[in-house]
């Protein structure tokens, strides 16, 4: 056994080096954070659940021809990814006022937003992951006025998907965060979706009751975290139920 070399690691997340040039592995953690950092739980099986999840979206997205990390699952909770360079932005595309935003303008959370509105924090945890203009990030240089334009659209696409896909299992997608990395391939670059989409990042609502089922759950102690992303993880058809159902619960399909 050699020990793999650590290259990065996350509040929800670790990266290993890949087995070729180029490539990494995502390992799917167990924790949960919440208030950048300050409250702290392990809840076992999240990480499993979405490296699921996040496997059976990205997937959907290569498929669909928009540019992502996603590789492969290499293992319940590992990924193979390409490895890119991180753009210090945090992507959220808004749908419904929830959150921050609601906050910020005084709105109801639940009242649908006038369109989907795309909003920019800079990845920075000492500072608190501020939002950001986008001349902030064209003056600073974090990305130039055309990677933007394809942020954007990405973004925009990424966001028509995934409110079909959930509203196709009862599911409204309320807002999401994603982030983008510059993957390079010989002289060519391009800008594709990076790290992971999962309920840890997208607000899901049950779409008649409004049943939380992200990581809200956690952030406002609704319930069971993993009870919430598991039924996200079967109405996606990525769990189904055993035959005997008693003994031991759903189980995750191979
Ligand atoms: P917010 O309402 O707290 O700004 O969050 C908007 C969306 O972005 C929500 O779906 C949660 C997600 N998000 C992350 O995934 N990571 C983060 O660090 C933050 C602040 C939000």
């Amino acid at each position: 056994m050699t020990r793999r070399r650590k290259i990065y690691e996350g509040k929800a997340k670790t990266l290993y080096e890949g087995p070729e040039p180029g490539t990494l592995i995502q390992h799917f953690k167990d924790d949960a954070t919440a208030q950048n950092g300050k409250k702290h739980e392990v809840i076992d099986g999240k990480g499993v659940l979405n490296n699921r999840i996040s496997e059976f979206i990205f997937g959907k997205l290569n498929n669909l021809g928009i540019p992502t990390h996603f590789i492969r699952r290499l293992n319940m909770r590992e990924q193979l990814i390409k490895e890119v360079e991180i753009i210090p932005i945090e992507v959220v595309v808004r749908n419904v006022a929830a959150g921050s935003i609601a906050k910020r303008l005084g709105l109801e959370q639940g009242t649908r937003l006038p369109r989907s509105i795309i909003e920019f924090y800079y990845k920075d945890d000492a500072l608190g992951d501020p939002l950001i203009a986008e001349e902030h990030i064209t003056a600073f240089g974090w990305a130039t006025p055309q990677e933007l334009d394809d942020i954007m659209s990405l973004a925009v696409r990424v966001n028509d998907f995934l409110s079909g896909l959930f509203i196709g299992v009862g599911i409204q997608l309320v807002d999401f965060k994603i982030e983008c990395g510059r993957q390079f391939e010989g002289e060519m670059m391009r800008i594709v979706v990076a790290d992971e989409i999962s309920p840890d990042t997208c607000r899901l609502w049950d779409a008649k009751t409004r049943k939380k089922l992200d990581k809200d759950v956690f952030r406002e102690e609704l319930g069971d975290l993993a009870d919430a992303y598991r039924e996200v993880a079967q109405r996606l058809g990525i769990l189904v139920e055993t035959e005997n159902a008693l003994s031991t619960g759903p189980r995750l399909v191979e």
